[in-house]
């Protein structure tokens, strides 16, 4: 949408026919772009979406955006990035620029993509342009978008870095030079390690500072009174989404690949996995005493607030955890019609303990304290309010 605004005559490819057909209704599936925003493309002609590789013939530029995610091993899986190239690969025109905006490890561009498109290109094409340039966008933020968030680039060979970034400045606000695709594949991966590793940190202080009676949010609260060397993270009840608990792993990966490891990926990668169960520990202290089975009450069951998105939520552990320790679990989101296959209860009446675990809009937490329904908050969100503790 970006591109349209900017004036580009955009195809939204996908190998996806529900996808597809549910763009072309004007139907957006991405929370930060409207159904008004997508269907006033569709109705211009300068949008439309697409399952058929052959539009990719009349494409000035390529951008791929394909989900990179881990295996079962927890390795990089690059499928849907080969898969997506290898299928592009056959139509793309002479001087049509490709960019890689998939998160990946340094080398992607130059180890992966390159040799897939030059094994599989027109064998017409005399020139073809390269470049990296990793997405970089925060769901649901209402002031950081992919126009006003600075965006990284870098192209294989000169002409294809003179070619990205013209591109980008068409579309971005700020476009950020940088010398080599590697450099810029491993800065996406630096600001997300960075994310796991500091919120790993504060996940450790949390537990540090719980048993001692010290409230971790004034902590960081008075923290953050400096105004230098210092950024506040936040505690709760993990991480998740399809970046912070993923790219770090790719960042492992690489490293494990050229013989070296990282201990501190490993580490906060464990320390926020583990962090449910400190959770649950501290909601069924809330319970009157001598509960044994309890029923429990999971208040915001995706990844993170504002958004609709479960992939990799950490309170799926939670919910698993609550249930081998042989509790009843329901659970309610507003932006979350089902979840584990199981639907959101409509109850309020009977629970031992509520867990805010993400401060959805609509959440039934005034209704849950007049009750006496007592509640963790793992947001912070309602700090010195009857009936509520925070983490
Ligand atoms: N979503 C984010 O918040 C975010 C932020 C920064 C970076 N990223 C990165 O951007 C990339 C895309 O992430 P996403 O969350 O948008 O992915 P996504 O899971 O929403 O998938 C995007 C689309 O790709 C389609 N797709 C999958 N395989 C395909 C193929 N072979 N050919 C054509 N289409 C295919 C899917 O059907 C889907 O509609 C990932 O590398 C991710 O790490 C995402």
């Amino acid at each position: 949408m970006a591109a349209v605004e900017s004036g580009w005559k955009v195809v939204g490819l996908d190998n996806s026919a529900t996808r597809v057909a549910e763009l072309n209704r004007g139907h957006s599936p991405v929370e930060d772009i409207s159904n008004d925003t997508l269907s006033s493309a569709l109705k211009s002609g300068s949008y439309k979406a697409s399952s058929n590789y052959e539009d990719i013939s009349i494409a000035d530029v390529v951008t791929i955006c394909v989900p990179t995610p881990l295996d079962e091993k927890k390795e990089p899986d690059l499928t849907a990035l080969r898969g997506a190239t290898i299928s592009s690969a056959p139509y793309l025109k002479n001087g049509a620029l490709l960019v890689s905006e998939s998160t990946s490890y340094p080398g992607t561009l130059r180890t992966e993509v390159i040799p897939l498109v030059e094994k599989n290109r027109p064998t017409g094409t005399t020139q073809l342009f390269f470049a990296t340039a990793p997405e970089r966008v925060n769901p649901g933020d209402q002031v950081w978008n992919q126009k006003n968030t600075p965006r990284l680039v870098s192209g294989i060979d000169k002409d294809s870095h003179d070619k990205a970034m013209d591109f980008y400045r068409s579309i971005c606000d700020a476009v950020v030079s940088v010398e080599t695709p590697e450099i810029a594949e491993a800065a996406k991966l630096l600001e997300n390690t960075f994310r796991l590793v500091n919120i790993g940190l504060i996940n450790e202080f949390t537990k540090l500072c719980g048993p001692a009676g010290i409230d971790v949010n004034k902590v960081v609260a008075a923290a953050s009174s400096k105004p230098y060397g210092f950024m506040p993270f936040r505690p709760g009840v993990g991480v998740g989404g399809h970046c912070i608990p993923v790219d770090p792993l790719y960042l492992k990966w690489w490293a494990n690949q050229n013989n070296l490891s990282s201990p501190m990926v490993e580490l906060a990668e464990k320390t926020n996995t583990e962090m449910h169960k400190y959770v649950a520990d501290r909601a069924l202290k809330l319970m009157a005493p001598k509960t044994q089975k309890a029923r429990v009450l999971l208040l915001g069951v995706a990844y993170k607030a504002g958004v609709s998105d479960v992939r990799e939520t950490p309170v799926s552990h939670l919910r698993q955890h609550l249930i081998f320790l042989g509790h009843t679990v329901e659970w309610m989101d507003p932006l979350v019609p089902t979840w584990e296959k199981t639907n959101p209860t409509n109850e309020l009446n009977g629970f031992d303990v509520a867990i805010l675990a993400v401060n959805q809009p609509g959440l039934p937490i005034s209704e849950l304290q007049g009750m006496g329904t007592p509640i963790l908050d793992c947001t912070n969100s309602f700090s010195g309010q009857s009936g509520i503790q925070t983490l």
